[in-house]
């Protein structure tokens, strides 16, 4: 006979089961072959028919009393085990950054580049003068970067752009672009005049890091090709971007200067900030600081890509974006751009 007290026993064993494999013994010595259960069971033959008829419906009640309690159990302990689970699989996906001047690992939100905030700024000053934004490979082929502007094979402008050459396809043809000037042929080929646009991007050349020079820098370039358009248009487009960006009182000028793909062509120089142009490091004391080059676009460049230069003509220019952002947060000296640390970035 099992009374009231031995299944509250039972009830206890299986409340108190810690894990699943303690359950499972628990259900085992309760309800498996060997338990008090199955021996009863095993003695129902020794019972008249009524009695066993009686018996039989008290050890049901009593398995499925306690095989409830079980399954009770059992759906608790799992579902502990799963929240275990998922709590040792989460993964931090939080940053810790030091903060110099901090003292401890603190945590903050990242932020864009400088460079990459002058981008999108100088991106915002032409898309209001209506020009659109491409962009192009930071692999070029020579075709792009050099033939057809006008540089052919052995031109002495070549080697005044130090450029850097990949181990890929016949030595000396493919090349990590040391101008953004190949994407003005891509512009060129993909569409037909007019273009207004602007191509930024990251380009490459073999310098020694200086106040002025990292290997790797930025440029923004843009094309205009029109009917009628003038050396005034780039005059004036260039005179009104340098004060949509640096204001009114830094002042642009146009010296000459040569460029394969331009002609005429100019060097685009700015006030320099720094010392207001007396002369300093940053400028090399000469009160100027050049920020790239530009020109009426070469009929040669014209007849590369197909466009006919009796019907159109175009300006371009090409500027150093990072030159662009040192000259205008007075920053003497370049290499803090490249040298990624916070207390220079977050200052932005
Ligand atoms: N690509 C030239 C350079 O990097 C700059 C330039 C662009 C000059 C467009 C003229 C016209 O030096």
């Amino acid at each position: 006979m099992v009374d009231d007290s031995d299944l509250d026993a039972a009830r206890r064993r299986i409340a108190s089961a810690a894990t699943l494999e303690e359950l499972r013994a628990v259900e085992n010595d309760l309800l498996g072959k060997k338990s008090a259960i199955a021996a009863m069971n095993t003695r129902l033959g020794e019972l008249a028919p009524e009695a066993r008829k009686e018996r039989g419906r008290e050890i049901n009640e009593l398995r499925s009393a306690l095989t409830g309690a079980v399954a009770a159990r059992r759906a608790v302990l799992e579902e502990g085990d799963r929240s275990a689970g998922i709590a040792a699989d989460r993964i931090d996906l939080t940053e810790a950054v030091r903060v110099p001047g901090v003292g401890r690992a603190a945590r903050r939100r990242g932020q864009l580049h400088l460079v990459t905030q002058t981008r999108d700024e100088l991106e915002d000053v032409f898309i209001g003068m209506g020009f659109t934004v491409a962009e192009g490979p930071e692999v070029e082929t020579d075709w792009y970067n050099f033939e057809a502007l006008n540089i052919p094979p052995a031109h002495p402008a070549r080697s005044g752009f130090d450029s850097l050459y990949l181990k890929l396809g016949e030595p000396g043809t493919v090349l990590i672009r040391p101008h953004t000037s190949p994407v003005q042929v891509r512009v060129m080929e993909a569409q037909r005049p007019p273009i207004y646009s602007i191509m930024p991007g990251r380009c490459y050349r073999k310098d020694t890091p200086d106040a002025r020079h990292t290997p790797a820098f930025h440029q923004i370039e843009g094309l205009v090709i029109d009917r009628g358009i003038t050396f005034g248009d780039l005059a004036g487009t260039i005179e009104e971007f340098t004060n949509a960006y640096f204001g009114p009182d830094i002042h642009s000028r146009l010296r000459p200067a040569s460029f394969p793909f331009t002609e005429p062509s100019a060097e685009y120089e700015v006030t320099c900030v720094i010392c207001h142009g007396t002369g300093c490091r940053t400028c090399s004391g000469t009160g100027w600081i050049e920020l790239g080059g530009c020109g009426m676009v070469h009929p040669n460049v014209f007849e590369a890509v197909g466009i006919d230069p009796e019907e159109w003509s175009g300006f371009a220019f090409g500027f150093g974006i990072d030159r662009l952002a040192q000259i205008r947060h007075s920053i003497s000296d370049m290499r803090v751009m490249a040298d990624n640390d916070l207390r220079f970035a977050t200052q932005f």
